[in-house]
């Protein structure tokens, strides 16, 4: 089956509460879009957000611009439905990232758990391109992957893991490694996963 099709059908089988990478607070990613120092009309955008609670507590913290992309749709349906009349509030891609142009430029980045299935070559180049559309000089991105000493497969699929220098690497010159940051992410099946979260400032 396609990426897509693999995702649709996870998302139509299972409660969003029940998928291993669910978080009840997702805390990390909020400190980090905190450290950007993004002021609240700001815009925000979280890549293969899937049916985080990140929007909803974005949108809590008065953040005007702020856009959902996922691969499957089923996951946005999710939080549409979550959101219920917020919803309208948020800009809603079923799109795949590596093809993405957003229509105006974010001032943050945010991906947990999506570029570390990007296994080929070909497939990272073009995800950085699309960053490159969504954020210009000055803005910001926040990746979280699975760490060194982390899963090697996520949800069926395998997953590449990094470290800041490798993912630092895999961005390019243009991005500058901020700060780095380690979680232990608790499933709610109760297993452990290591992950690090990154934050880079776009210097050229
Ligand atoms: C492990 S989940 C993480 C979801 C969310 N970021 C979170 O932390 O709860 C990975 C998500 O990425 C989405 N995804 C996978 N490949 C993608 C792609 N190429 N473009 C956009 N989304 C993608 C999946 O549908 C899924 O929702």
């Amino acid at each position: 089956v396609s990426h897509r099709e693999h995702w649709e059908r996870i998302y139509a089988a299972h409660s969003p509460l029940d998928v291993s990478w669910h978080q009840a607070e997702p805390r990390l990613s909020l400190e980090l879009i905190g450290r950007t120092g993004m002021v609240p009309g700001g815009a925000v955008i979280d890549v293969g957000g899937g049916a985080s609670l990140l929007v909803d507590r974005l949108l809590a913290q008065g953040q005007r611009r702020v856009a959902v992309l996922d691969l499957a749709e089923n996951a946005l349906a999710h939080a549409r439905r979550r959101l219920g009349a917020r919803a309208a509030e948020v800009e809603w891609y079923a799109q795949d990232v590596t093809t993405f142009s957003a229509p105006a430029r974010f001032d943050v980045w945010h991906d947990r758990a999506v570029f570390h299935f990007l296994t080929r070559a070909a497939e990272r180049e073009a995800y950085v391109r699309a960053l490159r559309r969504g954020i210009g000089v000055g803005g910001q991105a926040i990746i979280a992957a699975f760490a060194p000493d982390g899963p090697v497969r996520c949800s069926g699929l395998d997953v590449v893991r990094y470290d800041g220098g490798a993912l630092a690497r895999e961005l390019g010159a243009e991005f500058r490694l901020e700060e780095s940051r380690a979680e232990s992410h608790r499933t709610p099946a109760g297993g452990e996963q290591r992950f690090g979260y990154f934050r880079f400032l776009r210097v050229a």
